[in-house]
């Protein structure tokens, strides 16, 4: 069927070129475009509409330049505080002022008070400030408080002894918060010890301080409450303690073999304590020198009461007991710890006895004979508590007459394993200055001893040859 053509009317129009669907496209925008501006205000040309714009065109970009300048602000602001943290904390190297006291203060060069981390005091300038009496040599040193109880140092080692007790001296770092070992630097003038073991070890007569922001260490002495006759303070006597460190095993115990017939465990920890305390006429001790002392527990003379030095008690009880052991038994203490005021009487009593022998003879000639055998006041050895006098029932006085006893062969050949010495021998009169006295043994402790006896060498030689 032939479809019906629709009348449609007819439209004239003039012919155009035909546009392409982009052309037709671009010119919608162009018109949309041209009816928007018409309702909006005139164009903002300001700098803040045109970042507007940028940043509505380009947000990646100012998302990304945004953090940049965060990031660079924050460091900015980090590295200003590092430095400014960096210069409040800086290190206060500036020298040491030390204070003694009420004394003069005196300055000692950053670079010997700080050494590998560690602050330091000179010992030895403050050991007359202290009343400490210094014995020894640039090797080894010792500083003995007037309590009998001492601190002993050697050259750059770590290792200390309080109270003749083996300890490794472990200080917190100077301005730093780990814990190190650190070593004594001994010279012929000056002994430097760790300040923190020093303060650890003092349990009375001493009180430290430490000035940070100064540098500054003060010292001050502690007193009793009560005045002497010149209604001075008296002065607490410094006291050592092992306190917090412990005791090490003692080294070089292998080198000797000993045994005993005793059961010597009880007595180990005594008579290897050390103790090089040297009194003599060089070395005095003064007359306020007044050790701890313990009550002995051996047979004494006329039973009577006598004191020692807590070690060498111990290694003494040890000692007879060997010797009782070992069947000899025939031995007793005629004199131990001697004080001040009893060596003063024995001293004036000697010299009366020379008076009355050589009338004649001056007191300097009376002195200089009773020097030979016995000890001017504030010098002996028995001042220390760590001496002994024996003798044996057979006896009548105390002298060389001793060397024909039992007890004597067995002392000379075994005192040692206890830590004691024969002390003044007849060959060693010129160092000792005393004559010979085969009744003095002296507490040393065990290593010393063995080695003193094993030379044939005197305490001075032993002290001097460590030099
Ligand atoms: N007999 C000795 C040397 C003293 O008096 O200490
Ligand atoms: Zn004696």
């Amino acid at each position: 069927m032939k479809r019906k053509k629709k009348n449609l009317p007819e439209i004239e129009s003039e012919p155009i070129d035909a546009l392409s669907y982009e052309e037709m496209k671009l010119l919608h925008i162009e018109h949309e475009k041209s009816e928007d501006r018409s309702q909006l205000p005139p164009h903002d040309q300001s700098d803040k509409a045109k970042l507007f714009r940028f940043v509505k065109k380009n947000k990646i970009v100012t998302v990304a330049a945004i953090v940049i300048l965060l990031s660079l602000v924050a460091g900015v602001i980090f590295g200003a505080y590092w430095l400014i943290s960096l210069w409040v904390n800086r290190p206060n190297t500036s020298d040491f002022t030390v204070e003694l006291g009420e004394e003069e203060p005196f300055t000692v060069p950053y670079d010997e008070m700080v050494r590998d981390g560690v602050l330091y005091v000179d010992l030895r300038k403050l050991a007359p400030f202290a009343d400490l009496i210094v014995s020894g040599s640039p090797e080894q040193m010792q500083f003995t408080a007037k309590t009998g109880t001492f601190l002993s140092f050697e050259n750059e080692s770590e290792i200390a002894r309080i109270n003749g007790k083996r300890v490794e001296m472990l200080v917190p770092e100077f301005r730093g918060d780990k814990e190190i070992s650190a070593k004594a630097f001994i010279t012929a003038e000056a002994c430097y010890v760790p300040y923190y073991f020093l303060k650890n070890t003092v349990s009375d007569g001493l009180q430290f301080r430490f000035n940070n922001e100064t540098n500054t260490l003060s010292f001050r002495r502690t007193f009793t409450g009560e005045v002497d006759e010149e209604d001075q303070p008296i002065a607490s006597t410094v006291l050592f303690f092992t306190n917090q460190y412990k005791i090490l095993p003692e080294e070089g115990e292998v080198i000797y073999e000993y045994s005993y017939l005793i059961d010597i465990e009880p007595y180990l920890e005594s008579i290897t304590a050390e103790n090089l305390l040297l009194a003599n006429k060089q070395n005095p001790l003064g007359p306020d020198f007044k050790p701890a002392l313990e009550q002995i527990t051996v047979k004494t003379a006329s039973n009577r009461i006598l004191y020692l030095n807590a070690d060498a008690a111990k290694a003494l009880e040890a000692m007879v007991k060997e010797m009782n052991e070992a069947g000899v038994t025939d031995v007793m203490v005629t004199s131990a710890y001697r004080k001040y005021d009893r060596q003063k009487e024995l001293w004036e009593q000697y010299c009366r006895e020379e008076k009355a022998k050589h009338p004649d003879w001056t007191t300097e000639q009376i002195e200089a004979e009773v020097l030979t055998y016995s000890a001017y006041p504030g010098t002996s050895e028995h001042q220390t508590g760590l001496c002994v006098d024996f003798m044996t029932s057979t006896m009548t006085a105390l002298n060389n007459s001793f060397e024909k006893t039992k007890a004597f062969s067995w002392l000379v050949d075994n005192a040692h394993r206890f830590g004691f010495i024969l002390r003044y021998d007849k060959d060693k009169v010129d160092v000792t200055g005393y004559s010979y006295e085969s009744w003095h043994y002296r507490f040393v402790g065990r290593a010393v001893a063995t080695e003193i006896y094993e030379q044939d060498i005197c305490l001075e030689e032993y002290l001097a040859g460590n030099s």
